[in-house]
């Protein structure tokens, strides 16, 4: 029998979709060389498909309805007694398109990150596949930053970027990025989960530094390169 490693960091992660990034993080997280541990999915919407993607994987899941709560900090303060429960090192959002209160953002400092589906600090918020066609880029990508009360404005981890082509549409586009997502996010969980990431006074330290930009996953390869 393999003796449990009672340190390994655990886990909660928290989506409202179809959970493409939560899966990518299960099929990582399940081997046993993986330093961390998903405890429990959480869920603002019942039959969001993320749900069944961690039952199918024997994980706990967990449903604060958004629509059951008539505000903010309800919402937050249920959720958070829900998550708590699972007494997690890392909150890892995987889509989970709420706006949080400022109260739940502190409460998590520095053990929370986001994935977003932009070259941050560009486009912020929703649509940034369009926006990026709209404004005529050239490039585009997606981003892992620490959460802040800044909506999508925490200190950056790391980011990938794609070339935009003119023909694109933003569903190709969006496609393009979320090949990119399942590449990082893994492996930004992996380096908080190895006490290589660190949020200090807002800004991110990587293995004991802090960091002077963010850490780009290089085009054609799973390594980051700086
Ligand atoms: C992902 O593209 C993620 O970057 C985005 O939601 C999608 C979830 O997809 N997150 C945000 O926009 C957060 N501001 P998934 O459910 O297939 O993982």
């Amino acid at each position: 029998m393999i003796a449990q490693d009672i340190t390994e960091p655990r886990i909660v992660v928290l989506a409202s979709g179809n959970g493409t990034n939560l899966q990518t993080l299960i099929d990582a997280t399940i081997s046993q060389a993986f330093p961390g541990k998903i405890v429990a999915v959480g869920c603002n919407r019942p039959r969001a498909f993320a749900l069944e993607r961690a039952a199918q994987a024997g994980i706990e899941t967990f449903t604060v309805d958004h629509t059951e709560h008539d505000s903010r900090e309800s919402f937050d303060a249920a959720l958070g007694a829900e998550i708590d429960r699972h007494a997690p090192d890392l909150l890892v959002l995987a889509g989970f398109m709420r706006i949080l209160t400022t109260e739940f953002v502190r409460r998590y400092h520095g053990l929370m990150i986001n994935i977003h589906p932009s070259l941050l600090p560009k486009y912020t918020g929703l649509k940034t596949h369009q926006r990026a066609l709209d404004a005529g880029d050239k490039v585009h990508g997606v981003s892992v930053h620490f959460v802040t009360e800044d909506l999508d404005g925490g200190p950056v981890i790391a980011q990938a970027e794609v070339a935009i082509a003119p023909s694109d549409s933003a569903e190709i586009l969006a496609e393009r990025v979320r090949t990119k997502e399942h590449l990082l996010y893994p492996i930004v969980v992996r380096w908080f989960c190895e006490g290589r990431l660190k949020m200090e006074a807002d800004v991110v330290h990587f293995d004991g530094m802090p960091l002077p930009k963010p850490l780009y996953l290089a085009e054609e390869s799973q390594a980051p390169a700086d």
